[in-house]
C-alpha cells in the first residue's frame, strides 16, 4: 500500500479529464474582494506599478508567493491553542526540536524570525570581503545579505537550467564541474561554505536531485568545505524527487528529505514556505557549528528558545514540520501548478517547463518580446495581468535584481511573472479564471507597454520602488477589456 501514489494528481477520472483532486475540505473561508478594473488602474498608479505596494481589498486571487500565505491545518490551529508561553525554556520550543529532529534529522536548532534572518547570521558568522559563495543559484535576500557583509557568490547551474521551455527534471542541479573550477579559482579557504537551495525559486521553482546533492558532497569533502542547504522550498523538491528520480520513486517522503539534510553541515529554513506558518531556523548535527552561531541568535532574533518568532507560530511550526511529510499535502500546489501550467500553454501562453514548485512562472520574455529588458518587461506584465484580472502575481526578473556596485543594472537571466500557489488556498475554478485572464491577455499583448523607474531605493528595491508607465498604454489595456468583457469584473 504504501508505495501507491497518494496525490492530487494520482485519481483518475471516468470521464478521461486529468484535473488534480483536492484532498481536503475547505472549513474557515475569506471573502475576496473582484473590483472593477477603474478601481484596479488607479490602485496601480498609486502603488507605482509595484505589486508589493498594493492593498489586498483591491486584489482578487493573491498570489504574490507562498510565503506565509499557505493554508494552516486544523491540526496547526489547534495546536496554537495549547503553547507555552514563556521567555525562556518553553515546551513549545522543546517540540518544535522534537518536530526538526524527526522529520530532518538535526539535534541542534535555533529559532530565527524568518529565512533572511537566518541569512543574515550566516552572513555575520561566515562571509567577509573576498568571501566566495558557490551556490546553484541566488535567492535575492540570501545575495543581499552576502554581499552586505562583502562577500560574492557564483552561480553554477548547467546551461540546462536557463532553457524556458525544457524536459530536465532538475534545473536546480549544481553544475559539479564548474563547482570545482570554482573552488580551485577563489582558494578553498575564501569558501566559506556551498549554498543549495532546494526547489531554486528565481529559475522558476525548479528542484535538484539527490545524485547531484551526493555530486556536490564529494567535491565539498574532497577541498574540506561546509554545504549549507536552503531547505525553504524542501518538501516540495522532495516531492519531485519522488516523481522524477527513478531510484527514489518508492521511498517515502521522509527517506527523501533526510537523505537531504544528511548529506547537508547545516540547513535553513523560511518557516513561512516550509512548514506553513510563520518563523525560520537553522539547524545542524555538528555541535561545533551550533556553538559559532549560538551567540548570534540572542543579539539579532531574541532568546534561543523563542528566536523572535511568537511561540503560537512555534506550535504551528512544529505540526506543519511533520505535515510536510503527507504527500497528499506537499503533492497540492505543485499538481495545480502543472495544471495551471499545461492549460495555459495549450492556449500559446509561454511558461517555464517543467512546471515548478510554489508557483507558475509565465516567461515575460516571450510573453512581451516587444517591450525591452530596459524596460522591465516582467514588472510590466504583473501590473497588466493585475490590471485585467485582480490577480497578483509578483516580478521576478530585472526589478527584482540589484544594480552592481558601480551603480549599473544588472539585467536578470530571466524575466518572470510568477504566480504563486499556495499550498490548499485557491480552488480550481479559480486557477482556471488565471488561465483565461492569461490568455486573454497574451492575445491582447502588444497594448502592454513598459515601465521606468520614479522611485529607487538602494537595496531590495523591488519591494519598495515605485514605477511608472511610459505612455498611457494601461488606459488602452483598460479600454480594450471593456470592448471585448462588457461590464464583467
Ligand atoms: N530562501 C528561499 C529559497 C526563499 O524562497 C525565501 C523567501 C527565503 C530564503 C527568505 O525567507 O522570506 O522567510 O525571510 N521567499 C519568499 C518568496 C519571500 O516570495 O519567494 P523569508
Amino acid at each position: 500500500m504504501d508505495s501507491l501514489p497518494n496525490n492530487s494528481s494520482s485519481v483518475k477520472f471516468y470521464s478521461g479529464e486529468n484535473i488534480p483532486l483536492e484532498l481536503h475540505k475547505v472549513r474557515i473561508v475569506q471573502k475576496l474582494h473582484l473590483v472593477p478594473i477603474e478601481r484596479r488602474l488607479e490602485a496601480l498608479y498609486e502603488g507605482g506599478f509595484n505589486t508589493f505596494q498594493l492593498n489586498t481589498t483591491d486584489v482578487f486571487l493573491d498570489m504574490l508567493t507562498d510565503s506565509g500565505t499557505n493554508a494552516m491545518s486544523d491540526n496547526q490551529l489547534s495546536a496554537m491553542m495549547v503553547a507555552d508561553d514563556a521567555y525562556a525554556g518553553s515546551q513549545s520550543f522543546i517540540r518544535l526540536q522534537k518536530a526538526v529532529e524527526d522529520v530532518l534529522g538535526q539535534k541542534y536548532l535555533l529559532p530565527v524570525h524568518q529565512g533572511r534572518a537566518a541569512e543574515h547570521i550566516l552572513g555575520v558568522a561566515y562571509v567577509k570581503k573576498g568571501s566566495m559563495v558557490p551556490m546553484n543559484y541566488h535567492f535575492t535576500t540570501a545575495l543581499a545579505h552576502i554581499t552586505e557583509c562583502g562577500g560574492q557568490i557564483a552561480e553554477l547551474l548547467y546551461p540546462e537550467a536557463y532553457v524556458i521551455n525544457s524536459e530536465h527534471p532538475f534545473k536546480g542541479n549544481m553544475n559539479i564541474e564548474a563547482l570545482e573550477e570554482c573552488i580551485l579559482k577563489h582558494g578553498k579557504e575564501n569558501i566559506p561554505y556551498i549554498r543549495m537551495e532546494a526547489s531554486t525559486n528565481l529559475i522558476g521553482g525548479q528542484p535538484f536531485s539527490i545524485q547531484n546533492m551526493r555530486d556536490v558532497r564529494a567535491i565539498a569533502d574532497k577541498y574540506g568545505i561546509r554545504i549549507v542547504l536552503d531547505a525553504s522550498l524542501l518538501g516540495e523538491n522532495a516531492y519531485l524527487v519522488k516523481q522524477r528520480e527513478e531510484a527514489f520513486k518508492n521511498k517515502s517522503m521522509s527517506e527523501i528529505l533526510l537523505a537531504f539534510t544528511g548529506m547537508s553541515d547545516l540547513i535553513y529554513f523560511s518557516a513561512r514556505k516550509l512548514s506553513s506558518s510563520r518563523g525560520g531556523g537553522i539547524c545542524t548535527n555538528n555541535l561545533a557549528i551550533y556553538k559559532e552561531l549560538e551567540a548570534l541568535v540572542p543579539l539579532f532574533e531574541g532568546f534561543l528558545t523563542y528566536g523572535g518568532i511568537s511561540i503560537r507560530e512555534i506550535e504551528a511550526m512544529a505540526v506543519g514540520m511533520y505535515e510536510t511529510l503527507d504527500e497528499t499535502m506537499i503533492s497540492q500546489s505543485p499538481s495545480f501548478i502543472k495544471y495551471l501550467v499545461e492549460e495555459a500553454m495549450k492556449k500559446s501562453v509561454p511558461m517555464i517547463t517543467p512546471a515548478g514548485v510554489l508557483g507558475a512562472h509565465v516567461d515575460a520574455m516571450s510573453f512581451c518580446s516587444h517591450i525591452p529588458q530596459t524596460q522591465y518587461p516582467a514588472g510590466a506584465l504583473a501590473a497588466a495581468f493585475f490590471l485585467i484580472s485582480g490577480v497578483r502575481g509578483m516580478e521576478r526578473g530585472s526589478v527584482s535584481n540589484q544594480r552592481d556596485e558601480n551603480g549599473n543594472e544588472t539585467y536578470a537571466d530571466m524575466e518572470l511573472l510568477r504566480l504563486a500557489v499556495p499550498r490548499r488556498v485557491f480552488t480550481l475554478s479559480q486557477v482556471k479564471y488565471v488561465i483565461d485572464r492569461l490568455s486573454w491577455l497574451f492575445d491582447n499583448r502588444e497594448l502592454i507597454g513598459g515601465l521606468k523607474f520614479y522611485y529607487e531605493p538602494p537595496v531590495l528595491r523591488f519591494f519598495m520602488g515605485k514605477l511608472e508607465p511610459t505612455s498611457d498604454w494601461p488606459q488602452k489595456l483598460m479600454a480594450k477589456f471593456r470592448a471585448d468583457f462588457g461590464e464583467s469584473l
